[in-house]
């Protein structure tokens, strides 16, 4: 899209860029809310007094949410806008797009229970640390094709299941998080969970799943139509909060030497992150990809092409999805992966 001066044409661009290429086919109604706003320029001046950072449509619709905006069509959200547009424009001002979504717990189970354990598990950008508890959630494996069932085994011990789909479960029973994933390739499905002793995250602000502000935040991020989503988010909070872990606050470069330091030392120490290294600038990137060479642990990468150094140059297959993420264990990479947890196809 060609790039404007004019600020009322760069933000009604923008909500259009997100009606048609983001929320298409997977949120009518912020497609409808983003068309509606882009061709209306009383919004757009109102939107326009937020800082440029501030205007991204996710943001600013997930704060009308939070306050009660009338979920559906345009009309109403235009009309209840300009009335609660302080309460709006202050949260838009005070919070981030921080999603946490658990799901992608059922990429990383495979490539965690892989690893000789006992495991110390440290996530980079953690916003609630809701990933930081994959052997606490119960998870649902379907393949996608039969010939992907025999690499696999047979389902025993705290797994459970045949033919098609393979159930596995926490040590302690079955989990109020059921987490789907469909599975192709040599996938190796492990019979029980790691054994997870430590865990801990970094992010710049921590969300606290004790926090119901924060987890109506939360909750404002999943999109109106993805109820799944929201009913998931609240029991793995449920989970969590069972089960506090800490989360430093700071950026993931500085932060990282000193907890790899404090995790246990018989333990196998994971870093592991997905979405995280496309948002850093070179320089960050290859000090972070220096780090995980350098410190004594396992980096679990989960992230878009080419975005981790060497990770792509080292594949012998092509995604079927060009929107795929690559799994990568430092630079070997083992998957490819629905970037929020849907589907996982092995390659190693
Ligand atoms: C979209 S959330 C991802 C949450 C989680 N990784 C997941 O997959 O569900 C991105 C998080 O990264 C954090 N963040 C952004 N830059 C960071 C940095 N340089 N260091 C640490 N955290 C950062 C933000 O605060 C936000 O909580």
């Amino acid at each position: 899209m060609r790039e404007s001066t004019d600020p009322l044409v760069a933000t009604s661009a923008r909500y259009r860029a997100f009606a048609e290429v983001e929320a298409r086919g997977l949120s009518a109604c912020y497609e409808r809310w983003a068309v509606g706003i882009a061709d209306d320029p009383q919004l757009v001046s109102l939107i326009d007094e937020l800082p440029a950072a501030k205007r991204q449509p996710n943001l600013m619709f997930s704060a009308a949410r939070f306050h009660g905006a009338p979920v559906g069509e345009y009309a109403p959200f235009a009309a209840w806008l300009p009335k609660h547009w302080a309460d709006v424009a202050a949260t838009c001002l005070t919070h981030a797009t921080q999603t946490n979504e658990p799901g992608r717990c059922a990429v990383l189970l495979p490539a965690l229970a892989a690893l000789a354990g006992p495991l110390a598990l440290i996530e980079v950008r953690a916003s609630a640390g809701l990933c930081l508890h994959p052997d606490r959630y119960s998870y649902r494996y379907r393949f996608a094709d039969s010939d992907s069932d025999s690499d696999s085994g047979s389902g025993s011990g705290s797994g459970s299941g045949g033919g098609d789909e393979r159930m596995l479960h926490p040590v302690d029973g079955p989990s109020p998080v059921l987490l789907d994933c469909v599975v192709s390739g040599p996938v190796p499905l492990p019979e029980r969970m790691p054994d997870i002793v430590w865990r801990a995250g970094i992010d710049l602000n921590p969300l606290d799943v004790h926090s119901d502000a924060d987890v109506a935040w939360l909750e404002a991020l999943i999109w109106p139509e993805h109820d799944d989503r929201r009913s998931r988010l609240r029991a793995a909070v449920a989970v969590a909060r069972q089960h506090p872990v800490e989360i430093v606050r700071g950026d993931l470069n500085d932060e990282i030497e000193a907890l790899v330091a404090r995790a246990p030392a018989e333990a196998t120490v994971v870093v592991f992150h997905t979405a995280v290294l496309a948002y850093l600038n070179e320089t960050d990137r290859n000090r972070f990809a220096g780090q995980m060479t350098r410190l004594p642990v396992r980096w679990l990468s989960n992230e878009g092409y080419s975005v981790v150094p060497g990770v792509a140059e080292r594949l012998t297959a092509t995604p079927a999805e060009s929107s795929a993420f690559i799994l990568a264990q430092g630079s070997e990479p083992i998957a490819f992966t629905q970037p929020h947890g849907r589907s996982l196809h092995w390659i190693r």
